[in-house]
């Protein structure tokens, strides 16, 4: 069921939506069968520049293989590599399994999540350059065929196709596809003994729910469109630097009391300038982040906690860190209700995560601990939710993973008015194929005239 609402969802976004038009950035993976120098990779959601580009290929063309492949798909975002890579480390799962395979038989990959896309468009340019060959374009097929020379420099070019709107393909489905491809490849330059430098890459960016989100939101409210709305974000310093950014719109939390939800929304105490919230209790390590909220009567505790409980580790399979929301916890008056959200909230661990609505109730993200847990009598609900716990750079948000966007408002409205649209002409139809009995009036021995009756 969730497979087939994906399928639906990803159809109806790309038809409608791609022609949004946003700050678009691709990411860039780059390894090679002998191992890359180490460089440093560039600051956490700073998009990577023609020039800085160029400087990153050529150190790493210094000691690696001049037998390029160029895997250039039509589109491709970090989110991709989210949603469908094998991020808890389920292999078969993974939509990347043959790309994972070879980031992690190779030494120090280098990815760029972020190259802008006018940028990765002129790759094939950038690098013939610094080859000093000219690029072959060529269908995976036909490369069985080639004979390479380990010693002579060779640029090999090879498209991908993303999914389009006008088939029902997934996304998935489509990357997996590629993958495949890129399995296949690897293996032709494995058998024929030619080391190799292999860069996958994207000639525009596949999501822009980013832009969707606003675009809706601008229709009634102009201000998130530039930066996080009406106040800044709540921040926690450990040691002088800002290591735990907050934004939400709504913060509601509610108890179930005699009969009905008491709800109770803490954005104003929290945002802003009449904000009253304590952060004692927070912290940030290299592995762990805690940002835990303190309040004064709310819903008649005296005090009132909301703690969000973040670690980051580095998952084999993608062949890079993450980091996933642990726990989010209430404690009131010393009793706790805690809902883990570790399998629903995570992002690569440079950005932060992002997300329109984060409930325990509606397509529940945050789920009780267990069935006994004091969370069963609680709901929270976090409206455009925002989080960084880790490698935040001054007081500014990196780059959002977005949770897709699949439970936008937008999108749903949309959908639910397609279906809606599509069941009254069925109807209309059926009703139109009844009426045949008409004829029947011209011929009085005929059986009487049935209408069919509306319900
Ligand atoms: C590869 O190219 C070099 C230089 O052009 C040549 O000397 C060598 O014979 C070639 N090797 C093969 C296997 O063709
Ligand atoms: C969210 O907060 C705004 C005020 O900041 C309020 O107007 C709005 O009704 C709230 N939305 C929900 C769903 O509670
Ligand atoms: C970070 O904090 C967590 C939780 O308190 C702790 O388990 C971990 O050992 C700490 N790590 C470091 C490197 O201090
Ligand atoms: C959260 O849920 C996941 C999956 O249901 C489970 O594997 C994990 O142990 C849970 N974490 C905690 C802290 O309970």
């Amino acid at each position: 069921m969730a497979n087939v609402n994906c399928r639906i969802v990803f159809a109806f976004m790309f038809s409608v939506f791609s022609l949004g038009k946003c700050n678009e950035q691709v990411p860039l993976i780059m390894w090679s069968s002998e191992g890359l120098p180490s460089q440093s990779p560039p600051a956490a959601g700073h998009a990577v520049s023609s020039g800085e580009l160029e400087s990153y290929l050529s150190s790493a063309l210094s000691s690696a293989p001049h037998n390029l492949l160029l895997f250039l798909q039509d589109k491709l975002s970090v989110d991709d590599f989210t949603m469908y890579g094998g991020v808890f480390g389920n292999k078969q799962d993974s939509a990347f399994t043959n790309l994972e395979g070879a980031l992690q038989a190779s030494s120090s990959p280098l990815f760029l999540p972020a190259v802008d896309s006018a940028t990765a468009s002129a790759l094939p340019a950038l690098l013939q350059e610094q080859l000093d060959t000219s690029p072959l374009y060529l269908e995976p097929e036909t490369l069985a065929q080639l004979r390479l020379n380990a010693s002579v420099a060779a640029l090999l070019v090879i498209r991908l196709p993303y999914s389009s709107s006008s088939d029902m393909m997934s996304a998935k489905e489509v990357l997996s596809g590629n993958d495949e491809v890129i399995g296949q490849v690897l293996n032709i330059m494995t058998a024929q003994a030619v080391p190799y430098t292999a860069v996958y890459s994207a000639l525009r960016p596949s999501r822009v729910i980013e832009d969707v989100s606003f675009a809706v939101h601008s229709v009634g409210r102009s201000l998130l469109q530039s930066s996080r709305g009406p106040y800044p974000p709540v921040e926690f310093k450990e040691r002088d630097s800002t290591c735990i950014l907050m934004w939400a719109e709504n913060l509601s939390v509610s108890q179930f009391r005699s009969g009905k939800w008491e709800r109770h929304d803490l954005a104003s105490q929290t945002f802003g300038e009449s904000s009253s919230v304590k952060l004692e209790g927070s912290f940030c390590n290299e592995t762990h982040s805690r940002l835990e909220l303190s309040y004064e009567n709310v819903l008649g505790y005296r005090s009132f906690k909301l703690i969000f409980a973040m670690s980051q580790r580095h998952y084999k399979v993608s062949a890079r860190r993450w980091f996933t929301m642990d726990q989010v916890e209430l404690i009131y008056d010393g009793k706790k209700a805690s809902f883990n959200a570790s399998r629903h909230i995570y992002a690569p661990v440079e950005y932060s995560y992002r997300c329109e609505s984060v409930t325990s109730f509606r397509y529940a993200m945050l789920t009780p601990r267990s069935s006994k847990d004091n969370a069963n009598d609680w709901r929270v609900s976090f409206d455009d939710f925002q989080i960084q716990g880790f490698k935040v750079s001054g007081k500014d948000f990196s780059y959002a993973s977005d949770c897709a966007g699949f439970f936008t408002p937008g999108i749903w409205m949309g959908l639910v008015t397609s279906l809606l649209m599509v069941l009254v002409l069925t109807y209309g139809l059926h009703m139109i194929m009844q009426l045949r009995t008409m004829d029947r009036f011209d011929d009085p021995k005929g059986p009487a005239i049935s209408v069919p009756q509306t319900e």
